[in-house]
């Protein structure tokens, strides 16, 4: 028989967390970051003034955005040999593998941003892998069609520049299309930070071992990569790939509330949000302009998302367990009409995650009060036992 220990709530020591980065109020959809609604920041800024946001914690001055702007383009390229690193892939190899090996690579080149009790170190660090991400997560899409690696430039902005790392080819100049690099500079904004989520929580217990700040994000990329977290994009596009066409919604939807049957709605449901996701929001509103602006008027599984939302946000299930679309529901058309495989969803989902995690692990590392996280649990198994000696075992 097994006997359950007293459990003893005093350690829970990583249960939770104060922050002063990111606010949701799950019951009303709100998301503010250092107490900017994502919609303002979204709408106004780009992408480098939220990292530089969530790292300092206002809004920078045309100045310092100037400055920010300069020191991340500086450290865009990735060390010549870890080029090498690339070709031990399989070239079948899913991004996210290769994304999730060579960033816990990195402090095997970078030694000298590794020591985190360095606050210079801490920052090279953190500026490193905001700049480096892109350069990847480009390297792992070339690498992966087989294509040539393309170098960032330093006269494209955060968002164009990957853009022009992931398509450009040497055959042909690539054109910066300036409504595509603005969508993907807000999918990124989208992105940036949530809170305490998974991959999150996995980067700050890393992090509170001491462990270098490669290896801490290495593993939030790890975590990230569950089709219940960030995997859901390529989840989500696969799913509507599945359903097909409006005609079939309802037996889906019919699995879904089944409660013997696994099945999910990808892109449906938030641990936290009770209301509508509000970057699901501004993320179908980047659908529509994608696909405006490439002129594509019937791509079926906008449809077919569309119509499963309406019958879903109307179906008593979803209305009682007060499911709706989140983050990842509409994110898998957008990403594809831009051009990337849906291997490549979860990957920009990590690039634009880093610097919230960075900006949560800069958050504890400097909190002198922090200590290892240690969970601690309810103990079901076996009270104290002898040993069996093998001739009476049955
Ligand atoms: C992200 O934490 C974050 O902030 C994450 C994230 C971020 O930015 O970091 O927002 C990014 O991960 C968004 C979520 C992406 N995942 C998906 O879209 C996968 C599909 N969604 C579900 O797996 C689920 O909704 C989760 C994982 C997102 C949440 O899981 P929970 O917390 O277990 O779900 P819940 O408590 O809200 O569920 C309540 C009920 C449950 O039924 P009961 O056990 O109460 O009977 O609703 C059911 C669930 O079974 N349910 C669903 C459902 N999601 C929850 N039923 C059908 N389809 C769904 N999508």
């Amino acid at each position: 028989s097994t006997g359950a220990f007293t459990y003893d709530p005093g350690f829970t020591s990583t249960g939770s967390c104060e922050s002063e980065i990111t606010y949701i109020d799950g019951d009303k959809g709100v998301l503010l970051h250092r107490g900017y609604p994502i919609d303002q920041l979204a709408e106004h800024g780009d992408f480098l003034e939220t990292c530089y946001l969530l790292l300092y914690g206002e809004l920078p001055t045309s100045a310092q955005k100037a400055d920010f702007d300069n020191r991340v383009t500086r450290h865009t390229m990735l060390h010549e040999q870890m080029a090498r690193f690339f070709t031990g892939f399989r070239r079948d190899a899913h991004p996210m593998a290769i994304v999730c090996g060579v960033v816990g690579a990195l402090s095997a080149f970078y030694h000298n941003s590794t020591d985190i009790s360095d606050p210079h170190q801490r920052m090279v660090a953190s500026l490193r892998m905001i700049a480096k991400l892109p350069t990847i997560a480009a390297m792992a899409l070339k690498y992966s069609i087989g294509q040539p690696f393309v170098y960032p430039r330093n006269d494209l902005d955060y968002a164009a520049n990957f853009l022009h790392m992931c398509f450009a080819v040497p055959c042909e100049e690539y054109k910066i299309n300036p409504v595509l690099a603005r969508a993907m500079d807000r999918i990124f904004i989208l992105h940036a930070d949530h809170e305490q989520n998974a991959s999150t929580s996995t980067v700050r217990l890393a992090g509170s071992s001491g462990a270098n700040p490669f290896a801490c994000i290495a593993a939030g990329i790890a975590c990230l990569w569950g089709p219940a977290h960030g995997g859901a994009n390529e989840a989500a596009l696969n799913m509507l790939s599945e359903i097909g066409s409006v005609e079939n919604i309802p037996t889906y939807v019919a699995r879904a509330k089944d409660k013997d049957d696994p099945f999910r709605l990808m892109g449906f449901g938030h641990r936290v949000y009770k209301n509508y996701d509000p970057r699901a929001k501004i993320m179908q509103k980047t659908c529509h302009e994608v696909l405006g602006e490439l002129g594509i008027t019937d791509d079926p599984m906008l449809e077919v998302a569309m119509e499963l939302e309406n019958i879903a946000l109307t179906d008593e299930y979803f209305i009682e367990k007060k499911l709706y679309p989140n983050i990842d529901f509409y994110s898998g058309i957008t990403l594809k009409a831009l051009g990337f495989a849906p291997n490549m969803f979860t990957v920009l989902f990590a690039l634009a995650r880093t610097v919230g995690w960075i900006a949560q692990w800069k958050e504890m590392v400097e909190d002198p009060q922090q200590r290892i996280g240690r969970p601690r649990q309810l103990y079901t198994g076996h009270t104290q036992r002898d040993y069996v000696p093998m001739s009476r075992r049955k």
